[in-house]
């Protein structure tokens, strides 16, 4: 009966075909490492976000007067309330954690090079939604870093010329942040931002299956077809299945191999995730800051407002530049750069593996670099953090230009032509 039902759905949408060419049957690369955890890890986190997400809405009040209280309610007296919050606000942070490793493997390996430019963008893409969803998000609480953090942000559209003022009061809807905000911030955080984010994940996924996964010898391995001779099949063991037929060589379906392979990433991943929801739900002030435990005020400043530490690295940036038109054009400039990463890199070689020495050292100093912005951007600024993030941000934007001017000539070692490991 069951294959009498599949064969009927089959007739009318291509339901196992798909399902066999872009999952079970996926040619993987065989050399995944733990750096490809994360792709299935981020969806992983989309899926916990959205579900804990719907269940939070259920008893969220989204007004000014309500919305503390009701996140109090949902902690205190709603059955697991507690938990689906913490599930959700560390999920938040798991998100970017898991996000920025995520980014980090494309970086190290050359994952956004040619011909996988369209994955790398629709990714950045996803980023700069993922900030929007969380920056929303961390409105609703109403608590005062939820207020002031808010405050700020919106304040620096009002530095653009002509239309600054203008815009402002168009984000917030009224003059302060206020509950026409918070009404308009839950509608986008619930709603809008979600859905691009599912379609962003799919066009993500589809540019990636149409080219096909890189690996970490940055090997392109679809070029290698034909069929394994038996001679090599003890050293390619996983190509038993592909033995005698026209297929990649260097690959093996997604099914079994690499579900069991990601299915311990994922006992891994929950392991901590876990740890944190149950024994440092507020990531040490981190995940949830202290002064949001109190109701918003708008007539008391929070002594330090930081944002949450995912956005603290380009934040530092902001506040490294003195003026503030200037800084915000450099703030949004440090995102947006990103983008471009597959047409900075001119060099034909992907992985950092058979890269020169000068791109393993800037790939290292752009790390570093942002590493200690990060740090710096939760600390309050003093004449000596400004100058080291003056220094770092530097840093970070040399990172672009180095990497143009060196790698269309670049020294690289000579790729294999087969994955051996
Ligand atoms: C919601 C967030 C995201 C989800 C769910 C997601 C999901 C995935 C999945 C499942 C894969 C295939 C498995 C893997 O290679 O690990 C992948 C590959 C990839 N992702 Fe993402 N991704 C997300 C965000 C991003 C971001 C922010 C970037 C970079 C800006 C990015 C860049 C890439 C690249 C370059 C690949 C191809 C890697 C390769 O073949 O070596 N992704 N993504």
């Amino acid at each position: 009966m069951v294959t009498g039902v599949i064969d009927w759905v089959d007739a009318r949408i291509p339901m196992t075909d798909t399902w066999n060419k872009h999952l079970a049957q996926y040619p993987t690369p065989v050399n995944f490492n733990f750096w490809y955890f994360f792709g299935s890890l981020a969806m992983l986190v989309l899926v916990n976000q959205i579900l804990t997400g719907i269940w939070l809405t259920m008893n969220y009040n989204p007004s000014a007067e309500g919305a503390f209280a009701s996140v109090e309610y949902i902690m205190r007296d709603v059955e697991y309330g507690w938990l689906l919050r913490y599930m959700h606000s560390t999920g938040a942070s798991f998100f970017f954690i898991v996000v920025y490793l995520h980014m980090f493997r494309g970086l190290i390996y050359g994952s956004y090079q040619k011909p996988r430019e369209l994955i790398w963008v629709f990714g950045m893409l996803i980023f700069l939604v993922l900030m929007a969803e969380a920056f929303m998000g961390y409105l609703l609480p109403w608590g005062q870093m939820s207020f002031w953090g808010a405050q700020v942000i919106i304040s620096l559209f009002g530095a653009l010329p002509v239309i600054g003022d203008d815009l402002t009061l168009w984000i917030r809807g009224d003059f302060v942040v206020s509950g026409a905000t918070l009404t308009r911030f839950f509608a986008l955080h619930v709603v809008a931002l979600p859905l691009v984010l599912v379609v962003l994940v799919f066009l993500h996924i589809v540019a990636l299956h149409e080219v096909g996964s890189n690996n970490p010898e940055g090997i392109e391995i679809k070029k290698k077809k034909g069929s394994v001779p038996e001679s090599e099949l003890s050293k390619f063991k996983f190509h038993k299945q592909f033995s005698g037929k026209k297929d990649i060589v260097d690959a093996a379906p997604f099914f079994p191999y690499f579900v069991v392979k990601d299915v311990v990433g994922i006992a891994v991943f929950l392991f901590f995730f876990a740890a944190v929801i149950f024994y440092l739900p507020e990531g040490g002030g981190y995940f949830l800051e202290p002064p949001n435990f109190e109701p918003a005020n708008g007539l008391k400043t929070p002594e330090h407002i930081a944002p949450v530490w995912y956005y603290t690295p380009f934040y530092a940036i902001l506040r490294a530049i003195p003026d503030k038109l200037i800084g915000v054009i450099v703030f949004g400039s440090s995102v947006m750069i990103l983008c471009f990463l597959p047409w900075f890199d001119r060099c034909k070689v992907r992985s950092i593996r058979y890269r020169s020495i000068w791109h393993k050292l800037n790939i290292t100093q752009f790390i570093i670099c942002f590493i200690i912005l990060g740090i710096l951007g939760a600390l309050p600024a003093t004449p000596t953090y400004t100058l080291i993030s003056q220094i770092c941000s530097f840093g970070y934007f040399a990172f672009f230009a180095l990497l143009w001017f060196y790698s269309k000539n670049e020294k690289c070692k000579p790729v294999p032509e087969r994955i051996t490991k």
